[in-house]
């Protein structure tokens, strides 16, 4: 029996969305697995609802300003993906997250999905820049699936 994972994920500018996609392609190209994936920039009016799981979430990270250090920790425009993980406690079937955003921020590089890790107690898997590479997807891939067979 092949198994099911969920892939919830924002993606404002398609850099994220991208990434998903290709992800998808590889893992259904060496794997047997069932994957649903939900942009949560594509439901209506920030609908939620309770997502049978196993969860991974994507975060890229929009943050207001600063420095990542002293300020520039708030984040903007992403929040409906925390509301969703907290709704219906969709969080407790995530069992970890992958940011992304761009080196150029510096210390404020993925610093969304680190707080969200703290926020809601799952790991950060991993970390790729803007629409990622193909060995990006490959690690990334082979690293959800080596987790999603231990639980
Ligand atoms: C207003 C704004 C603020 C951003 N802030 C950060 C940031 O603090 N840290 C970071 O790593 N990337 C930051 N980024 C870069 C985005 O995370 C990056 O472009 C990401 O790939 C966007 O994903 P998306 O196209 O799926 O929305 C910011 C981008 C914008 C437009």
């Amino acid at each position: 029996m092949s198994q099911h994972l969920d892939i919830v994920y924002i993606s404002l500018t398609g850099n994220t969305k991208s990434f998903v996609k290709r992800l998808v392609a590889y893992l259904n190209s060496q794997y047997t697995v069932d994957i649903t994936t939900i942009n949560i920039k594509e439901l209506t009016n920030h609908e939620t609802f309770p997502v049978q799981g196993p969860i991974v979430a994507f975060l890229p990270t929009y943050l207001e300003g600063g420095n990542g250090v002293n300020t520039g920790d708030v984040e903007i425009l992403t929040n409906p993906l925390g509301d969703f993980l907290a709704s219906h406690d969709n969080y407790s079937r995530c069992f970890g997250i992958v940011g992304s955003g761009n080196r150029n921020f510096n210390h404020q590089f993925c610093l969304t999905a680190r707080q969200y890790s703290q926020r809601f107690g799952f790991p950060v898997l991993d970390e790729f820049e803007l629409r990622g590479l193909q060995d990006d997807v490959i690690r990334i891939g082979d690293n959800i699936m080596a987790k999603l067979e231990k639980l």
